[in-house]
């Protein structure tokens, strides 16, 4: 069996950490009391977007429940190909949702607004399944990368051009288990065969 943890000392591949888990908890906490107000009384539908959405998408659904918000829960996979740093980079839908949207409002959430290209495509995407409306919460903004015109309706942090890792984040699909977001040190990046 892999052990992880006795294999990959994680923090020493990190410049910092960025925000911790009690700084993730309490934004956590003050946007879902934002989302539970603007949300109240809707017919609501969570759509997360793969995967590096999931740890953020979970703890938000725990914590609009504490709000006694309960909404249809669904996800799309969403895959870039071309070059990420350059417009040629396009997005591709690998899974759709299965919810019904009309009538519905939806929130769209994702882990990070980039170049926005992702966040765009699933916007306008949902958008064609007639809900009532479509908004979008993402746990970190980069607006300094941005291509796509996009904001997002709900954020949890504004950051600079970081390569940053933890709570969905991933490099080469590791660290996305972290319960915290750490700056990964570019000049010494684990091996790649973990
Ligand atoms: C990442 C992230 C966002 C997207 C943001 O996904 O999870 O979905 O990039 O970037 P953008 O604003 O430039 O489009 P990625 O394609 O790396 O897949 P993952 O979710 O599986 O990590």
């Amino acid at each position: 069996m892999l052990r992880r943890s006795a294999s990959l000392p994680e923090k020493k591949y990190f410049k910092r950490i960025l925000f911790t888990e009690l700084e993730v908890k309490r934004r956590m906490g003050e946007m879902a009391v934002e989302i539970a107000r603007d949300y109240r009384g809707k017919e609501m539908v969570i759509v997360g977007i793969l995967k590096g959405s999931f740890m953020f998408f979970s703890d938000l659904v725990k914590l609009l429940y504490i709000h006694d918000i309960h909404p249809y829960i669904d996800f799309m996979i969403l895959s870039s190909y071309g070059s990420s740093t350059t417009s040629s980079g396009k997005v591709k839908l690998d899974r759709d949702i299965t919810t019904p949207l009309e009538g519905k409002w939806v929130l769209l959430v994702d882990d990070i607004l980039d170049t926005g290209r992702t966040l765009s495509f699933a916007k306008f995407h949902l958008s064609r399944f007639n809900p009532m409306g479509v908004k979008t919460c993402v746990f970190l903004d980069k607006p300094s990368r941005r291509v796509v015109k996009i904001k997002a309706d709900y954020r949890c942090f504004e950051i600079e051009d970081l390569f940053v890792v933890g709570y969905g984040l991933d490099w080469n699909n590791l660290f996305r288990d972290l319960p915290y977001v750490a700056v990964i040190d570019e000049k010494n990046l684990p091996p790649t065969n973990l």
